[in-house]
């Protein structure tokens, strides 16, 4: 199948979407990488591995649906099948989500549904829970709540900062994430539409 990655910064969790689609055996191939921001560090890594990326940066477009409109055409021309949302830190408009819905996959640092949104880890910290992880899930229009497809948990330590959770978050984002794009591309796992549950192969 082919996939595109979009992004917004480091990339960690492209790279680790990079490295699963160079092993033999791999249903998905990542065609195109996708920054709403110049200059971050995922275009390097895309550029490293031979992929093509696009910036669109959503500050040149009058209207969030006009950015995704673009956003639209070059997964059109480049023939996607399956969206990975890797670090992309833009809201999709519900018309982009319906039109690309069960092939859409977002990774999020929360054992979902708690601890939706942005500052999911500033969340967790003054939550006070002592075990987080991380979601990959089909995106649906209301953010951070679609079918969960695979989770990873994480100890929270007493003497943590945002910053140490999230690198340990991100830790097992980089299997989560890749398991969950083979489990999709491959075909064992889809959404079903109406109800929005997963279905199991
Ligand atoms: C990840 O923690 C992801 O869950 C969150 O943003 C971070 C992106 O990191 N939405 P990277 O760009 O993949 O390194």
């Amino acid at each position: 199948k082919h996939v595109a990655v979009l992004i917004s910064g480091s990339g960690t969790n492209l790279q680790a979407l990079i490295n699963e689609c160079a092993k033999p055996g791999s249903s998905a191939e990542i065609r195109v990488v996708i920054s709403n921001k110049p200059n971050v560090k995922g275009l390097q890594r895309a550029f490293d591995a031979g992929i093509p990326s696009i910036v669109v940066q959503n500050r040149k477009y009058s209207s969030r649906e006009k950015f995704d409109n673009a956003i639209s055409e070059i997964l059109e021309e480049f023939q996607i099948d399956t969206i990975c949302l890797a670090g992309f830190m833009r809201i999709l408009s519900g018309g982009f989500v319906n039109r690309w819905r069960g092939r859409i996959l977002n990774v999020h640092p929360s054992l979902l549904p708690s601890f939706k949104g942005a500052n999911a880890h500033k969340l967790v910290l003054s939550a006070g829970v002592r075990i987080s992880g991380c979601s990959v899930h089909f995106v649906e229009e209301e953010v951070d709540s679609g079918a969960i497809i695979c989770q990873e948990s994480v100890p929270v330590y007493s003497d943590d900062t945002e910053e140490s959770l999230a690198a340990r978050v991100k830790e097992v984002e980089h299997r989560a994430f890749p398991k969950a794009l083979q489990l999709v591309t491959s075909g064992k796992v889809t959404l079903d539409l109406e109800n929005n549950k997963i279905i199991w192969k």
